[in-house]
């Protein structure tokens, strides 16, 4: 009984260790002997991975992951999203994220909770952050300036980070090209400095007229 509750136990928090190598075009993934190869090269155009396919495959024991066609999610910047509810701080007892654990009671909350215990893409588990932990910071000051309202891709990273955090922390660079999941992550929260040069163009253009 405990040498089956052990092997459980193993195989549970078996993560994958993923490296990043040039693979045949329209290969995602490659097991080899235990280790994942994702590929370098990325999916074709117009296709991806997924790291939730990807999972369930190293799950399964399979051997080569291959690209698909996905809907992208296209987002309208101008439709405004309106913020959550802040849930309370939500900060770990010793230490700031991300943090590596091997199960939830290594992932102690200040206020005496717990959160998750989740493979990373690196082999290692990440506890995974609640709404109220420091990584959404940014979100709730984001908010707070503008009246409990972001725009729809300001929402769509955050709520991306949110899902996917643990396996996006320690993503290699093969990895953050490539998963489906990752395409507003990767592409990072809205550039402010566009509207930084748009209103200072509206400002010169008012000074020269
Ligand atoms: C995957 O391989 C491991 C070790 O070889 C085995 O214990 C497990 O049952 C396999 N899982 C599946 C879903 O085939
Ligand atoms: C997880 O387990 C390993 C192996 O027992 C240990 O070396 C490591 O310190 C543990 N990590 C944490 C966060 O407790």
């Amino acid at each position: 009984m405990m040498i089956i509750l052990l092997l459980v136990y193993l195989a549970e928090s078996t993560c994958p260790a993923i490296m990043c190598n040039s693979l045949e075009t329209g290969a995602v993934a490659l097991d080899s002997d235990g280790s994942v190869y994702v590929n370098f090269y990325g999916c074709p155009v117009g296709t991806y991975g997924s790291v939730e396919s990807l999972m369930s495959w190293f799950k399964n024991n399979g051997t080569v992951l291959f690209c698909h066609t996905l809907d992208t999610p296209s987002l309208d910047s101008s439709e405004s999203i309106d913020c959550l509810t802040f849930p309370g701080e939500e900060l770990l007892a010793d230490t700031v994220y991300p943090k590596r654990c091997n199960s939830s009671t290594d992932c102690l909350l200040k206020d005496g909770g717990y959160v998750d215990c989740l493979c990373g893409l690196d082999g290692y588990s990440y506890c995974m952050p609640g709404w109220g932990a420091d990584v959404f910071d940014g979100y709730w000051e984001y908010c707070d300036k503008h009246h409990n309202k972001t725009p729809q891709t300001y929402w769509q990273y955050y709520k991306d980070l949110h899902t996917y955090y643990n396996y996006w922390i320690m993503a290699p660079s093969c990895a953050q090209t490539t998963f489906i999941e990752f395409v507003t992550l990767q592409a990072g929260l809205p550039n402010s400095g566009l509207y930084i040069i748009i209103s200072y163009g509206i400002l010169i253009t008012s000074l020269l007229s």
